[in-house]
């Protein structure tokens, strides 16, 4: 079973790999990161580390046992016990629940570990399985949104949902 971690200095070539061989499938979904990330991908994996340990900033990274890289569930913009929660699963691990279990493990460590009593979240209209994962976790619609010209949805979940 894949293990949520805090993200840490050496899951850096795991993720780089799960970046990598995910791109094509992620930009179908979200904006592509550029191709700046992949060649100053050590660099910026280092300035994560230090934002994160301001606290601003939670990353994790759900990894196999042998070490592969199958997800990342972020919290980002953490003040006041609330955050923003983005996720991305391998193309090879979707479609088995894995991100809405993994979600669902996130949001309850929420408020133990971070202080957060109030996570949002936001997606395209068009991710259907997005919608679904933030619909089973308890999250609700808050409002319309506009993603780049892509209609989308803004949510929220209270800890406890
Ligand atoms: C969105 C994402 C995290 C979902 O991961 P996942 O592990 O496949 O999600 P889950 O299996 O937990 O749940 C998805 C549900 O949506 C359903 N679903 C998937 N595509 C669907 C579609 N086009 N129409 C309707 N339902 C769909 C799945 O069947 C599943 O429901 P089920 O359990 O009843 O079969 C993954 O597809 C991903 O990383 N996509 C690219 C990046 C992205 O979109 N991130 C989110 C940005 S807001």
């Amino acid at each position: 079973m894949p293990e949520l971690q805090r993200l840490r200095a050496d899951h850096a070539p795991a993720l780089l790999a799960f970046e990598r061989e995910n791109r094509d499938f992620f930009a179908a979904s979200v904006p592509d990161r550029g191709e700046a990330y992949f060649t100053e991908f050590e660099a910026r994996h280092q300035a994560l580390l230090a934002e994160q340990a301001t606290g601003a900033i939670a990353f994790h990274v759900l990894v196999c046992d042998d070490h592969e890289i199958l997800g990342r569930f972020n919290l980002v913009d953490i003040a006041d016990g609330e955050a923003e929660l983005g996720y991305r699963l391998a193309q090879k691990a979707t479609g088995r629940g894995l991100a809405t279990t993994t979600v669902r493990a996130l949001c309850t460590l929420a408020a133990p570990r971070y202080g957060l009593h109030t996570l949002r979240a936001e997606t395209t209209l068009d991710n259907a399985a997005s919608r679904t994962v933030l619909a089973r976790t308890g999250f609700v619609p808050t409002a319309t949104a506009d993603f780049d010209g892509r209609p989308g949805l803004t949510y929220v979940r209270h800890n406890p949902a």
